[in-house]
């Protein structure tokens, strides 16, 4: 540890990733809100139909803290940052400070109103809004179960005619792989900054994904030709992600993408995590055991301050201790061996 305190360090330069609410309207397959053999149902038994309140934010993200603080990743694992009531106003509050937000959404929520007021808070900064549309008018909906495409290229259009900045990202799978160059077209004339191909590694073994449909019919989700997203991605100068069944027992060190970044995790119920890869796994709560925290209560910013708990266990000794020890298989998958879903920009 060199002498510091835990893998934060909150004198530095900081980023944060908030799930700013586990609410949303879609019901995408693979994501871990949804139950895909079950008509695309939200899993109870994970969501809880909360957020992080404006209040709760300001008593924990102090103007002094605001002001060490680069970036904010409005992301999550089981939300849609524009669900939560007040994301207008926590973005207003953070981009006072001149902190950059990276919003992700489907785009499906919301009226194209508050859409331009969102454009015209991030005009002139470098703030951006991801808009993760897998698709045109008749695939998008396919994975984006539950959105409109056409209310979604509404609420885009109303944002970046407002002058904000917005990246179009696009997950290929067998169904959409042949929109991607008609999709790139349309981003450029829209105005989005990037387009982005999102290689997803969510599969599995059997290289398919069967899900429910809302009206019981049931569907296949296929991988895109690899050769095409190749071609993509070497146009682009990307290389693919490492091979997800490789034997955890090669793994090279891990390399924390959390710690290199100083960049927690927070998710709406207020818990505070390494990231989101971690959240709510065996391994995390493995680790908190060691350490004797009762993470939901002691480790949450709705009862205790954030930057008292960054500096507490298992953030001091324990992780470092289990990356050295490789006993973390969340921490080797995806620190070590980098397998994670691939981004590039066409
Ligand atoms: C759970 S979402 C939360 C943010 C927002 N609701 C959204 O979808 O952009 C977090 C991220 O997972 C991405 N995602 C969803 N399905 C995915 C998949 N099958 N593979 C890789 N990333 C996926 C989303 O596009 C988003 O960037
Ligand atoms: S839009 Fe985002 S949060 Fe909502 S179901 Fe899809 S991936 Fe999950
Ligand atoms: S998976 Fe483990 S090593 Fe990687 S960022 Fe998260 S906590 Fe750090």
């Amino acid at each position: 540890m060199n002498g510091r305190q835990s893998i934060f360090d909150i004198h530095r330069t900081m980023k944060f990733h908030l799930e700013l609410t586990d609410k949303c309207n879609a019901a995408c397959p693979m994501c871990g809100r949804t139950q895909q053999m079950t008509r695309c149902l939200p899993d109870m038994t994970k969501v809880k139909n909360i957020e992080l309140e404006l209040d709760l934010i300001k008593r924990n993200f102090t103007p002094d803290l605001c002001s060490r603080i680069s970036e904010i990743d409005l992301c999550g694992g089981l939300g849609d940052p524009p669900a939560a009531r007040e994301c207008f106003e926590i973005c207003e509050y953070f981009i006072g400070f001149g902190i950059k937000i990276i919003l992700s959404s489907n785009g499906g929520l919301r009226s194209e109103t508050w859409w331009k007021r969102l454009g015209e808070l991030f005009e002139g900064t470098a703030s951006l809004v991801e808009f993760h549309i897998d698709g045109l008018e008749d695939t998008n909906h396919l994975y984006r179960v539950n959105t409109r495409f056409e209310k979604i290229m509404k609420n885009a259009e109303a944002f970046l005619g407002a002058g904000g900045a917005g990246e179009w990202h696009f997950i290929p799978f067998q169904h959409n792989e042949h929109q991607i160059a008609d999709a790139l077209k349309l981003s450029r004339e829209m105005g989005f900054s990037t387009f982005r191909i999102i290689d997803t590694i969510r599969f599995g073994k059997e290289n398919r994904f069967t899900y429910q449909l809302p009206d019981g019919r049931m569907q296949d989700l296929n991988p895109a030709d690899p050769d095409l997203i190749r071609t993509f991605q070497t146009n682009a100068g990307g290389a693919r992600p490492s091979n997800p069944r490789d034997d955890l027992a090669t793994a090279t060190a891990v390399r924390c993408k959390s710690e290199v970044q100083n960049r927690p995790y927070i998710v709406a119920t207020g818990a505070v995590s390494a990231c989101c890869w971690i959240e709510g796994s065996d391994d995390e709560r493995r680790m908190y055991s060691k350490a004797g925290v009762d993470h939901g209560l002691a480790h949450n910013i709705r009862n205790r301050p954030l930057e008292e708990i960054l500096l507490e266990e298992p953030y001091r000794t324990i992780y470092p201790q289990a990356w050295a020890e490789n006993t973390n298989p969340v921490c080797i998958r995806k620190c070590a061996k980098m397998q994670r879903s691939s981004r590039r920009a066409l």
